[in-house]
């Protein structure tokens, strides 16, 4: 990455915040495979080079607003209200302890989300109209932490998202069940959000003592090819310690090769974003 990451307050120039944000869903229908890590991680690196980054934690489970350090006391309004039009971005944004880096968490109301959107009117489209018409303009990127499943939680992040992140756990089974996943991006881009796009697939948990992790990862690059991206994050006890501190990785230990990994990822991001507003304005 270019701009060195020093996680402090200090202004940086980089420029005015798009009018609009780049909003990027995080989804695997598997749990454990790292999407509210890379959520949480690659969120903090954006901020930490000067990004306005928001965090929509949409899973009932909450483990981006507690990863964040937010206790349920603090989390104030959250992801149900912005769902269902009874809030705003601006009122549901909570402050962190990372400069520029909100999020709109995940309160227990949300767990009876998924059952409540069924009967609602445009049940697919109501993040998609709380975030967009300059509702979340200012930030640079929205990140949306998906719950493990492809019900109507993540449909609704799909359907608002501008593309799609998937984080692919380096073990036996990353592919299986990933058909699925694809099938329902298609289905999203042909009906309710033909922008979509997929941002990119992230390989996470990576082992280099085994050497299950080279295979998969080869067998991943091979079926979705410049997809992927060059960044590996590698299992690190480091990264799975910070959590239960409430921390990022990047603020619990910097120097740490699952910080560094995450690191490099948001510089993979950013570049993404350079070559995507050399396209729209070519
Ligand atoms: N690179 C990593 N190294 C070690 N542990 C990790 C790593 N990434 C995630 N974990 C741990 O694995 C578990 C699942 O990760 P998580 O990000 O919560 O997955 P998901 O959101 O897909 O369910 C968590 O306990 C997390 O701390
Ligand atoms: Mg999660």
């Amino acid at each position: 990455m270019s701009e060195a990451i020093v996680l402090d307050d200090r202004p940086r120039r980089v420029g005015q915040p798009p009018s609009a944000p780049r909003i990027i869903a995080i989804a695997n229908q598997k749990g454990g495979v790292g999407k509210t890590t890379t959520a949480i991680n690659l969120a903090t690196a954006l901020a930490s080079v000067g990004r306005k980054v928001l965090i929509i934690d949409l899973d009932p489970q909450g483990n981006a607003s507690t990863g964040i350090g937010l206790q349920r006391s603090q989390r104030g309004t959250g992801a149900y209200a912005l769902l269902f039009g009874e809030t705003t971005v601006a009122e549901a944004a909570q402050k962190t302890s990372i400069p520029r880096l909100t999020i709109i968490p995940s309160t227990l109301d949300l767990s009876g989300a998924e059952i409540e959107l069924v009967g609602a009117e445009r049940r697919e489209f109501r993040l998609r109209e709380s975030l967009r018409n300059g509702a979340a303009d200012g930030y640079h990127y929205v990140l949306i932490d998906c719950p493990p499943a492809l019900g109507l939680l993540t449909l609704n992040a799909l359907v608002a998202a501008d593309a799609v992140m998937v984080p692919l756990q380096c073990e036996f089974y990353a592919l299986e069940g990933l058909s699925y996943l694809t099938r329902t991006i298609e289905r999203v881009k042909r009906s309710l959000n033909p922008a979509l796009d997929v941002q990119g697939v992230v390989l996470t948990m990576f082992d280099r003592r085994n050497n299950l992790s080279d295979l998969v990862a080869k067998d991943v690059r091979d079926h979705f090819g410049k997809k992927v991206y060059d960044t590996v994050i590698p299992r690190n006890v480091r990264v799975s310690e910070a959590p239960s501190h409430g921390k990022p990785v990047l603020l619990y230990d910097l120097q740490c090769a699952g910080s560094r990994a995450y690191i490099h990822l948001a510089g993979e991001v950013l570049r993404q974003e350079k070559s995507h507003e050399k396209r729209m304005t070519a």
